[in-house]
């Protein structure tokens, strides 16, 4: 079979589906490869690239529609381009079925059997086709950059010579894969960066990479992200106002707010109002990804970039991806090839819809003069998901005094019972064994005891510094039982060894593990 790409005919759509190095891997699965003439210029790869791939080159769209069985696309067909489309084709692309009823109808009039990129779902065997995510990423990133050339100052503090120059404050709304590039890349530019998402298991992965997590107190059992694929659900109109009295407590500290809140197949929440807008300093910033689908931001105007009267700068593009063309082509085709790998089972250049692939089904938007949109739930759990967490309640400061004072109770009471059972397990010890064997058993016991109480109570992030110390404690043991190893008795003489043996062990697992975690942390 043929896959064709043809040049976007969107305007400023400047990314392209195939580009030679994905060719060139498709052409492994047994395809042929043909572009459009002129289709990856703007990404930066000329057509001498893809024919130097074994690509090739036509002159217009319709010779690529006639040619290819399969045609990989970035943005959905316009109605001319379906128009145009012979029947019976396989389509890839990026479709927003939920927005897009016409055109589904006009592809099952044509049976062409569409996957829509964008629909691909979100399990970790899919994670190689999740052209969302990889240009989400893409955008979480290009918004701060932008954010940084509309904001015209440091984002880093400096203390110079001339003066303080204090970091800049950003506010990232929404920690999906948009927000959570955006995160990363205002942090590594030095501000101050606050975060905020309605699913409180991204705040670890917030504050691990170094922004600090937004905290609403809230009591409603409202974030069940394994009923929604991974995705957040709605917000109930209590915990929006809630949420609205936080931003308007931020909104004047902030200097930059990047916006990329969204719930699938749903427009944008609207978090940031025209008040919180009115209430920013001069100067500042906001970043709506979310423009899309209205935008976060209630002034955003989807496409443009405007200042407001009190000289906040709303930026509303949505074609963030392509304005870094070549390295979002590069991604996107990659998942366009790993979609068709899928797609190819036998690796005999010959696509297959396989039904009951969950990915594919639930791609797939029309199939055999049939919309086959929206798919059943996929038959695994979407990799966000995670068990339904304990319900966050609130307590007053006497409830917590309470609940301290029980807690210590038992803790006391649990002691107690330790220590008479092992005091008089001890005296009944004492009562038959000789001195010198209960003076270094007592200092034995003793040990295990403040031992157990001083590791337990070490951070998960200190286990690799407690680790150097083991090291420490195993080197005294190999000398006690080098030391004892050389006694006529055979017994003390096996027990040393296997004492030598555990110790070293020890030691080398240690330096070894240290040596790998220490590697996680360094760049090549
Ligand atoms: P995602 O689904 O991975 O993340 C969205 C996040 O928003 C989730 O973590 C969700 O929990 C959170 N969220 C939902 N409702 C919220 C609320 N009321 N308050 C706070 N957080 C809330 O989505 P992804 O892939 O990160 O995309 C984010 C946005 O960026 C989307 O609107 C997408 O269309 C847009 N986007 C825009 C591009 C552009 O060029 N402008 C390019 C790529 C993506």
């Amino acid at each position: 079979m043929k896959i064709g790409a043809p040049k976007e005919t969107m305007n400023s759509e400047a990314r392209v589906a195939l580009t030679p190095e994905s060719a060139q891997r498709l052409q492994k699965l047994g395809y042929e490869c043909v572009v459009e003439a002129g289709a990856g210029l703007a990404a930066s790869l000329p057509d001498a690239a893809y024919e130097a791939a074994g690509v090739a080159v036509v002159g217009s769209a319709a010779e690529l529609w006639s040619q290819a069985d399969i045609i990989v696309k970035v943005r959905e067909p316009s109605a001319d381009e379906l128009d145009a489309l012979p029947s019976n084709k396989i389509l890839v692309s990026f479709i927003n079925p939920a927005s897009n009823e016409p055109l589904l109808e006009q592809m099952r009039v044509k049976n062409t059997s569409v996957l829509a990129m964008d629909m691909v779902p979100r399990i970790s065997r899919a994670q190689k086709m999740d052209a969302l995510s990889s240009m989400a990423n893409i955008a979480g990133y290009r918004a701060v950059i932008e954010a940084s050339n509309n904001f015209g100052r440091f984002f880093t503090g400096q203390m110079t010579a001339a003066g303080k120059v204090p970091p800049a404050r950003v506010l990232v709304l929404g920690a999906g894969v948009a927000g959570l590039a955006a995160i990363g890349t205002s942090v590594s530019l030095g501000a101050i960066t606050l975060a905020f998402d309605v699913r409180p298991e991204v705040s670890e992965q917030i504050e691990s990479m170094g922004a600090e997590f937004v905290f609403l107190e809230f009591d409603e059992e409202q974030l069940d992200g394994a009923a929604t694929n991974g995705y957040a659900p709605p917000s109930s109109q209590a915990f929006i106002d809630k949420q609205r009295e936080k931003f308007r407590e931020l909104a004047p500290s902030v200097d930059i707010v990047i916006t990329s809140a969204l719930i699938p197949n749903r427009p944008a929440p609207e978090l940031w109002t025209d008040d919180m807008v009115a209430s920013m300093k001069q100067g500042s910033v906001i970043v709506d990804l979310a423009a899309e689908r209205g935008g976060n931001c209630a002034l955003t105007k989807p496409g443009e970039k405007f200042v407001t009267d009190n000289g906040v700068t709303i930026v509303g593009y949505t074609d963030f991806p392509s304005r870094m063309a070549a390295q979002s082509s590069t991604l996107y085709a990659n998942n366009i090839r790993h979609m068709i790998d899928d797609l190819t089972p036998n690796k005999d250049g010959v696509a297959v819809i396989d039904m009951e692939d969950d990915v594919i089904r639930g791609a797939l938007v029309t199939h055999q003069g049939e919309i086959t949109w929206p798919p059943p739930p996929p038959k695994v759990q979407a990799i966000a998901a995670s068990a339904p967490k304990a319900k966050e309640v609130v307590e007053t400061g006497a409830e917590k005094a309470d609940r301290e004072r029980r807690e210590l109770q038992r803790s006391l009471n649990s002691t107690a019972l330790m220590l008479g059972v092992g005091g008089f397990l001890c005296l009944a010890l004492g009562y038959v064994a000789p001195p010198s064997f209960m003076q270094h058993f007592i200092v034995f016991v003793l040990s295990i005891f403040i031992g157990f109480h001083v590791i337990w109570g070490v951070s998960h992030s200190l286990h690799t510094p407690l680790m150097a110390i083991t090291n420490a404690i195993s080197s005294i043991i190999i000398v006690g039982a080098l030391l004892q190893v050389v006694s006529g008795s055979w017994l003390v003489m096996i027990l040393a060894s296997i004492a030598i043996l555990i110790a070293s062990v020890n030691i080398f697992g240690g330096f070894l593990v240290t040596r790998r975690m220490l590697a996680m942390f360094q760049r090549s």
